[in-house]
């Protein structure tokens, strides 16, 4: 599906506050119904970050209003926008930001309305899936990866060691440095 008429509706997981608990279920919606935005999103793919699970779970104090749509991170294609820097058709995504599922409706849902801030394309040779399963745990492998880099980690410094090495983060960031030629050392506690 393209094209949203105003009245059609869609389903999307949302999450309310019930009491000391949070009651996490499908609902049925009209593009109308979700937050203000400029750019609409037709969303292929979210992810369940850690993020995800203690909002739905009211573990972590991660919701900041008493209800709102799950997924802190989501990728798909432009529908509409009104911001100049998104046209119809971008492929496009979001990762654990500040506001998506958390404080504005998030990427559980058939659709988004989001503000042109918060997305990004995604980069050439990267499909929608790809930026998901990498999701927000490989985006912060990757600017990990940057922000050493920029203070001077370089392969021919020695080898790297990663700890939580089979975790989210450590995982993808093992696959980063060993592409970009890194002797990469995997620190586990796990013995097998
Ligand atoms: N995922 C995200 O989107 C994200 C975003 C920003 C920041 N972070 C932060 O990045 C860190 C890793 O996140 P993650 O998503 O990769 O988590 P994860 O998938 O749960 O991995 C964490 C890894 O840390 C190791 N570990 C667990 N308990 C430990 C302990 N007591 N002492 C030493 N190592 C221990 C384990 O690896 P081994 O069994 O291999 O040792 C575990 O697999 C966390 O501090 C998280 O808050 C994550």
């Amino acid at each position: 599906m393209s094209y949203i008429g105003p009245m059609q509706t869609f389903k999307a997981y949302k999450h309310t506050e019930a009491g000391k608990k949070i009651k996490a279920e499908f609902v049925d919606l009209t593009l109308e119904q979700l937050d203000p935005g400029d750019v609409v999103v037709r969303i292929a793919y979210s992810g369940v970050n850690y993020k995800d699970a203690l909002a739905a779970t009211g573990k972590g104090k991660i919701l900041r209003r008493a209800s709102c749509i799950g997924g802190i991170d989501f990728s798909g294609t432009v529908v509409s926008s009104a911001d100049p820097r998104f046209a119809k058709g971008d492929a496009v995504l979001t990762v654990g930001g500040e506001y998506v599922g958390v404080s504005h409706d998030g990427g559980y849902s058939a659709y988004a309305r989001v503000r042109g801030d918060w997305i990004a394309k995604v980069p050439q040779g990267l499909s929608l899936w790809e930026a998901m399963a990498l999701g927000t745990a490989g985006y912060t492998a990757g600017i990990a990866v940057v922000r050493m880099e920029h203070n001077g980690l370089e392969p021919a410094n020695g080898p790297v060691i990663v700890s939580g090495a089979t975790g989210g983060v450590g995982s993808v960031a093992i696959a980063i440095l060993a592409k970009r030629g890194y002797h990469v050392v995997a620190l586990t506690g796990k013995s097998d």
